[in-house]
């Protein structure tokens, strides 16, 4: 591999081996998404405790500080929204040009496996790839399901995972599911998992958390179930004691609930 390539990885991926980006990203589909309607105060706090952020360039350049920040990962899909015919019809919106020119650690597309635009987006991600590889820039595949969450089981992302790591994703974000060994054990590179919409419990995502570290995840792209929750300092933090301290379910609730507590009489 490549110094430039390496490097970008090992900006990435800490030295246990595992990660927690933060993805902020939402709104290239989704509008003002809620609690992310004013990203840079959004992640203000939430900064020091994540390896990397996932970011459009609109956002990384008009809400994240050049002089403070961590990895960028930058979102180069997109073009179709919530209230569109098909948001399977993604393209490719950033050049690699302007990737480079916003130094950025990764670049991050979208693939629609068994959607009517599948073919395209899959020859997006290889040509995507073609040109990350010049340059030294990975790619994160991300395992899209549009608005059909029931997709989420073992067999289709498992099916997904292994096509993008087929086409050369370096890394390739997918959903946590019942049975993720298989999706884990049937891709050949680092699987980070996504939240989804927001959970009821905050147990509930440490629990799909700790199940996929363990069956093999190297990490987390996870935003809703953040930055949406009323203590986001208090998840980030629980969440990075399960992906880098191997914390349980358990030890990460007792962090959260800590945490919670310190932050409610602050503000009392
Ligand atoms: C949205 C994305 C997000 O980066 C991904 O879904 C992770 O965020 P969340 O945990 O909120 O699902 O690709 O376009």
């Amino acid at each position: 591999m490549e110094w430039g390539m390496k490097n970008r990885i090992a900006q990435l991926i800490k030295p246990d081996g595992h990660c927690l980006f933060l993805p902020i990203d939402h709104g290239y589909f989704q509008g003002p998404t809620r609690k992310l309607e004013k990203p840079g105060e959004t992640i203000k706090p939430l900064l020091p405790y994540c390896d990397a952020i996932f970011v459009t360039r609109g956002v990384l350049r008009a809400s994240v500080d050049p002089e403070n920040t961590k990895p960028i990962i930058l979102r180069v899909s997109g073009g179709t929204s919530m209230v569109g015919k098909d948001l399977s019809d993604e393209g490719i919106t950033t050049s690699m040009e302007e990737a480079i020119r916003l130094n950025v650690a990764a670049v991050g597309i979208s693939i629609f496996v068994g959607s009517e635009h599948e073919r395209e987006s899959l020859l997006n991600l290889s040509k995507l790839v073609d040109e990350g590889e010049k340059y030294g820039i990975p790619v994160m595949a991300v395992t899209a399901v549009g608005k059909e969450l029931e997709k989420r089981d073992a067999r289709y992302l498992a099916l997904s995972s292994r096509i993008a790591a087929e086409l050369g994703a370096r890394i390739v974000k997918t959903y946590w599911c019942e049975d993720f060994e298989k999706v884990v054990s049937g891709c050949p590179v680092p699987v980070v998992m996504a939240g989804g919409p927001k959970v009821d419990t905050e147990l509930e995502v440490f629990e799909f958390v700790y199940d996929g570290m363990e069956k093999g995840a190297i990490g987390v792209n996870l935003g809703r179930n953040i930055w949406q929750n009323d203590y986001p300092v208090a998840m980030i933090k629980a969440l990075r004691a399960v992906i880098h301290k191997k914390a349980t379910p358990k030890d990460a609730n007792e962090i959260f609930l800590e945490e919670k507590a310190k932050k409610k009489v602050r503000s009392d």
